[in-house]
């Protein structure tokens, strides 16, 4: 566990600008989600070594599968590739894997590779990174309602507690830190039940190029927040009765 509270423990990561920073040296797209891979297992060894807990990445949306064929399936052929370029690595590195999402659309070879990569990496405890994969935050919180449903919990015992033990990420803490980069302002469905007090933080940087300086401003940023909760600033008195 952090020791600092100005770190985050939890950062969730929407990893966007990977398909410009590829146009943009007139490649095709995948080739800059295959950067994006490269990017996201420095970005994991260089968020441990500044003590976050958990990060949690945003590798493909529900919404994903409106791009053309070749993307999709561009990006299904790269988590294989990557699981089998480094799982080795990031189990050395004391890298706990897991994947949250629905996982009922994807194929056998796609499942097996996820179980394999949870599996290896299920004793590591240095940092957990989870790869939302045909997740979206709406899917989240439907599957969790359901599968409450269908465990006969009575509408009466439903609270936030309850919901957040049935959601996909109900492992980890709600995220502190949320970053997007690749210039967007928007959450697109990523952790919304769980970011209700994350602090965000927006970069113009393509996640390819994402590395350490960036990282750096990040965590500085959030250092400045002043993280309220709903209550009220920490330097104003709380003025007493009488
Ligand atoms: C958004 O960039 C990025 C994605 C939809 C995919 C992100 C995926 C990776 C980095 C690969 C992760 C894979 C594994 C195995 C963990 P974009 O395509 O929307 O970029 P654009 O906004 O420039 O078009």
């Amino acid at each position: 566990m952090s020791t600092n509270p100005s770190v985050p423990r939890h950062v969730a990561v929407v990893m966007d600008g990977n398909g410009r920073w590829a146009r943009r040296r007139f490649m095709p797209r995948v080739y800059g989600h295959k950067q994006g891979v490269d990017a996201l297992v420095r970005a994991v060894n260089a968020f441990a070594d500044r003590g976050v807990e958990y990060l949690t990445v945003f590798a493909f949306s529900s919404e994903n599968w409106k791009r053309p064929n070749d993307e999709v399936s561009g990006l299904m052929g790269l988590v294989l590739v990557a699981v089998a370029k480094y799982l080795a690595k990031m189990a050395g590195d004391g890298v706990r894997v897991r994947i949250v999402g629905d996982r009922s659309k994807v194929s056998n070879k796609l499942r097996d590779a996820w179980a394999h990569a949870e599996s290896s990496t299920a004793q590591n405890s240095r940092i957990n990174l989870t790869v939302a994969f045909n997740y979206g935050g709406r899917w989240d919180m439907v599957q969790a309602c359901r599968r409450a449903i269908e465990d006969g919990v009575a509408p009466q015992q439903v609270d936030e507690a309850l919901l957040a033990r049935y959601m996909a990420l109900s492992f980890a803490p709600d995220p502190d830190l949320f970053i997007r980069t690749g210039g967007e302002m928007r959450i697109s469905n990523f952790m919304l039940w769980q970011s209700a007090y994350a602090e965000f933080f927006f970069t113009e940087r393509l996640w390819p190029d994402f590395d350490e300086t960036d990282i750096d401003a990040a965590l500085q940023a959030y250092r400045q927040r002043d993280r309220r909760f709903g209550g009220i600033p920490a330097e104003e008195p709380v003025l007493q009765p009488g």
